[in-house]
């Protein structure tokens, strides 16, 4: 092995950067390789002429790659080069641009951190056979499988939870039930884990069906408690009632209804007779200073990566399982999204708190 290159693929999150700094200080400070960066995911790779930018230690003196948000080699959301989508509105298939860029450059391997969706587009490039990847697991949606943690999430749940101990404040001061829309497309697990830590009384979540009576009657029972505010969590894949998706499309934040929150604001209000306002905090959620347990879990990932390469075990994505990393190939990752059990731990300590988070399956 003698160079290798590093991309960020899909959504941006907190945590992306610690892990480009994790890789290049791994591969060039231990192994003495060359690192370099492809710009904006998967299109780096395949415009012509390539772009990509090499990474060198020097280049952290002047850059706090540890602690900035974003990615400083930028990302894309539909860069399938599987199924790309052409400006003229046709689908076409680019991989084999891909697996030429990458040979062009010389790559003996390549450390590619992305999603649910990139992990399966990864799998397909391995697949076709005469390129190297191993994947990093980010998301604020935590909804790859065979990891328990992705870089990103715990970053976002701090913001949800510090909006919530906002809202509450204002909630309780004017009396009002407020209701926060968080990410989350497939899967509830921000909005579940921050609703927890944040003192929710709802918690509304893509895996489960709920009612409006269900929610109506834990905020009649909290305010027969005493309390005249009230705060809603719900995830942004949630359904209408009427089982319609809220949100049209995740890019450009097009939405139906003005969004499951809105949606939800005036049947509340209807239902309880209580004032209700509504927040959407969207990519705030994606944005700023990755929390410890991100830099912790992105300088972990990075390191366990670029060892992996060095092994020439191809083909695998780096997890976080029971406090450690380790690393699972990634047929084992593309069964995803991985989303909430009905009767995991957390939904059922939130129903052991009183929090109304949907209809009990049987
Ligand atoms: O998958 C991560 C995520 O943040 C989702 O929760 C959200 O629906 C989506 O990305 C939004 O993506 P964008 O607005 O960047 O297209």
């Amino acid at each position: 092995i003698r160079r290798i290159g590093v991309l960020t693929s899909g959504g941006d999150c907190a945590g992306l950067n610690a892990v480009i700094r994790a890789v290049t200080h791994r591969a060039v400070g231990s192994y003495g390789w060359k690192v370099l960066g492809i710009l904006d995911g998967t299109l780096g790779l395949m415009d012509r002429p390539l772009r990509y930018t090499e990474m060198d230690l020097d280049l952290f003196s002047g850059r706090d790659l540890l602690r900035a948000g974003g990615t400083v080699l930028g990302t894309v959301n539909k860069g399938d080069p599987f199924a790309f989508p052409m400006p003229d509105g046709k689908v076409v298939d680019r991989s084999l641009d891909f697996v030429d860029g990458f040979h062009r450059l010389e790559l003996d391997g390549l450390v590619v951190i992305g999603g649910d969706g990139s992990m399966r587009i990864l799998k397909q490039l391995c697949d076709k056979g005469s390129i190297g990847m191993v994947g990093v697991p980010k998301t604020i949606d935590n909804d790859v499988e065979a990891t328990e943690y992705a870089v990103g999430f715990s970053t976002a749940v701090n913001v949800v939870t510090e909006a919530l101990d906002r809202l509450q404040a204002t909630a309780a001061s004017h009396h009002r039930v407020m209701i926060l829309e968080v990410m989350g497309r497939d899967a509830g697990h921000i909005a579940v884990n921050a609703g927890i830590a944040g003192g929710a009384d709802v918690i509304l979540v893509p895996e489960l069906p709920y009612s409006l009576e269900g929610i109506a009657q834990r905020i009649r029972k909290v305010q027969a408690e005493g309390r005249s505010h009230a705060l809603i969590v719900v995830a942004e894949g949630v359904k209408t009632l009427g089982g319609e998706a809220a949100t049209v499309s995740h890019s450009g934040g097009q939405t139906r209804y003005g969004g499951i929150g809105a949606y939800l604001s005036e049947r509340i209000a209807e239902a309880t007779g209580t004032e209700t306002r509504v927040t959407i905090l969207g990519h705030v959620q994606r944005g700023g200073v990755p929390s410890m347990r991100d830099r912790l879990l992105a300088s972990a990932f990075g390191v366990h990566a670029v060892d992996l390469i060095a092994q020439r075990r191809f083909g695998r994505m780096v997890a976080w399982q029971n406090r450690g990393v380790i690393d699972v190939p990634l047929e084992e990752v593309c069964v995803g999204p991985r989303c909430l059990e009905p009767h995991g731990p957390l939904l059922n300590a939130a129903r052991g708190l009183g929090i109304y988070v949907g209809e009990v399956p049987p």
